[in-house]
């Protein structure tokens, strides 16, 4: 007698798919980030140049995508190419993003787009960039013009990525530009992010009531490094305040789903040294890392889930990956992470998506080109793209609808 099919843990219509950035993948960007470029402090003094030419080769990218048996895929508008010069609305980048939304839905591919992913255009960042109130306005009017034309393509919006990484490594650690280390600059950031967040949402949904608007939240699972010292436990609830708490407090109420960046375990260790080192983690042993030596924690994925299911919103895995070369570790890191994933399904979390970051080989904005995220693999000589074997492992989940 044949088995029933069994049915998947993971609802009707959940979302598969990767996500990339405008920056990191397009190509021939001119933002405060190329600007910043030129001063040759990225690794190997790279610049993002070319990327992977994804402004050319969308087409053939999200061909790929469907090929990969994904049903979702997250992008962003590059701020800088819809508003080059204040007040000034240039229609064909506007178009070029029109085309990008048809032919995902011509693929039958979900768009989920991110309004801000780290980069501003030059003359916002010349105006004070985040440390400046008129920001907010102008990120507003950005909204506005991306809302009235491209609204009714998408029912998915991210309105800004990691608010609290961007204020860390811009006005914190000050390895971002504009390297401006000043706490006081980190409050007017964050608090402008919140605003400018709030406004994006209201903005949307006077136009589109039914879209759904959230965040992209990195929310890492920080614990102490040495369980029992009273130190290192004050850091990790500090940490974790700072880093994933504070920022959903203030904005959860206007996010329909909280979208989930998730990357890092932290176990921490006080150490009395520069303020800016404490988040510096302990020395990882021998587990299990990626390229760039972070740990891979799949249960950390777990706890972080748990967390977040309290404030009762539902819940889309906005970006999860690894950099992985040789890609060793991928298809394994894939497994554990979906099936930490599905054990949250069945414990009664809400989660309608999941987004493997990334689709393809990108600019990794500090580091360059040399991290490899890519589900495909990018010839950065040719611009070839060949997918890597964990990509079929990732099909499978997505043509099964889970493991
Ligand atoms: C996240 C960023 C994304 C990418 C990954 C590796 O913090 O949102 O742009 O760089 O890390």
């Amino acid at each position: 007698m044949a088995t029933p099919k069994q049915s998947s843990v993971f609802p009707k219509n959940f979302l598969w798919g990767t996500a990339t950035s405008a920056h990191q993948v397009e190509g021939n960007n001119h933002n405060d980030w190329t600007e910043w470029e030129k001063l040759g402090l990225v690794k190997n003094g790279e610049q993002s140049g070319r990327a992977a030419g994804h402004y050319e080769r969308f087409r053939e990218d999200f061909a790929l995508a469907k090929d990969l048996g994904h049903n979702a895929h997250r992008f962003s508008i590059e701020w800088s190419r819809v508003f080059p010069k204040p007040g000034q609305l240039d229609e064909q980048a506007l178009d070029h993003y029109r085309q990008v939304l048809e032919e995902l839905r011509r693929h039958k591919i979900e768009p989920i787009v991110t309004l801000h992913h780290f980069t501003n255009p030059i003359w916002i960042a010349r105006a004070g960039g985040w440390t400046s109130r008129r920001t907010v306005d102008w990120f507003g009017q950005y909204v506005l013009a991306i809302i009235k034309t491209l609204g009714p393509l998408a029912n998915y919006w991210v309105t800004v990525n990691e608010p609290t990484v961007y204020t860390s490594l811009t006005y914190i650690s000050g390895l971002w530009p504009p390297q401006k280390k000043s706490y006081a600059a980190a409050w007017l950031a964050i608090r402008h992010l919140a605003e400018a967040h709030r406004l994006a949402y209201q903005i949307i949904k006077r136009h589109f009531p039914d879209h759904k608007v959230g965040v992209a939240n990195n929310i890492s699972d920080f614990v102490p490094a040495r369980p029992a010292n009273p130190l290192d436990r004050a850091l990790q609830r500090f940490a974790h305040y700072w880093h994933n708490q504070w920022w959903l407090d203030q904005t959860y109420l206007t996010q329909d789903f909280l979208g989930l960046n998730y990357y890092f375990h932290h176990p921490l260790q006080f150490r009395p040294t520069r303020v800016t080192d404490l988040f510096a983690p302990a020395a990882r042993g021998d587990k299990p890392i990626n390229d760039l030596g972070w740990e891979i924690h799949p249960q950390g994925f777990g706890r972080v889930l748990d967390w977040l299911g309290h404030y009762r919103r539902p819940i889309i895995i906005t970006e999860n990956g690894l950099a992985d070369a040789k890609d060793l570790h991928r298809s394994g890191f894939i497994l554990q992470h979906v099936h930490q994933l599905q054990a949250a399904v069945q414990r009664g979390l809400d989660i309608r998506g999941y987004l493997h970051w990334s689709l393809l080989d990108n600019f990794e904005w500090r580091e360059g080109f040399t991290p490899r995220f890519g589900l495909v693999e990018v010839d950065y000589h040719t611009l070839k793209r060949t997918p890597r074997p964990s990509a079929n492992v990732f099909r499978e989940i997505c043509r099964k609808n889970g493991l």
